[in-house]
């Protein structure tokens, strides 16, 4: 089975304004490590991967960094395109999976993918983290989500690989969501020294979600 299949969904919901308008916010996390980063000076190159309508790319093109995002929702990208001509601002966008970015090694010294990597089962969680780090540079900051085990759809529907679940509820999110616990985390981030790491309930009660920052190995 095909996990990888999200961007269809959200492929939708990117089409209308309605669908659009809870994502239109930068979430405070980003804001405040991107702040940090501009403020340090060291950052220049910088991904937003899954960047759906590109609530955080704009954010991030207008603290003056190279800014490139990457979805593989089509009406996303688009969305974002207008949005970025409109407020004159230059940013790369391109469409792609997750698991082959198209982008050397060591590009980019921050890569951000807020609710994105989860998106499949371990095995497409397993490569999107490894091109997360290929293209990341040496000492680069990683900053995402995960889904936690104490998310409400942990263990409701259908497991369709390990820890990867397919709600069956009939709406927009019936596609796999992989999950994991701190320790299970750590051990995906091999590759990376963490930096931080909080669970957090997002807007709906039960939304546990892994908030991270990495520092490539
Ligand atoms: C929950 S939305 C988050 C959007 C954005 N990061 C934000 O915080 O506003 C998830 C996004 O990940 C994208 N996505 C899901 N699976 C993907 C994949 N395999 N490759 C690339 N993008 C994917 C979806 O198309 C969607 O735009």
């Amino acid at each position: 089975m095909k996990t990888d299949t999200a961007h269809l969904a959200w492929n939708e919901r990117w089409s209308t304004a309605e669908g659009r308008a809870e994502w239109l916010v930068a979430e405070p996390d980003v804001v405040a490590t991107t702040q940090r980063l501009a403020g340090e000076g060291v950052t220049r190159r910088v991904l937003d991967l899954g960047c759906g309508v590109g609530r955080h790319t704009l954010h991030l093109a207008r603290l003056g960094f190279e800014t490139f995002a990457v979805d593989l929702a089509d009406a996303g990208i688009a969305e974002l395109d207008r949005a970025a001509n409109a407020a004159g601002l230059k940013i790369a966008t391109s469409t792609a999976p997750m698991t082959a970015l198209p982008f050397p090694d060591g590009y980019f010294d921050y890569v951000l993918s807020f609710n994105v990597i989860y998106h499949g089962d371990p095995d497409i969680v397993t490569k999107t983290i490894a091109e997360i780090r290929r293209v990341l540079r040496p000492h680069g900051v990683y900053q995402g989500t995960m889904l936690s085990k104490r998310n409400a759809g942990f263990g409701a529907g259908t497991e369709v690989a390990p820890n990867t679940f397919v709600a069956d509820k009939g709406d927009d999110k019936d596609h796999p969501h992989f999950y994991c616990n701190a320790a299970e985390l750590v051990a995906l981030f091999d590759g990376f020294e963490l930096m931080s790491l909080d669970d957090k309930v997002h807007a709906r009660p039960g939304s546990w979600h892994w908030h991270l920052t990495a520092e490539r190995r």
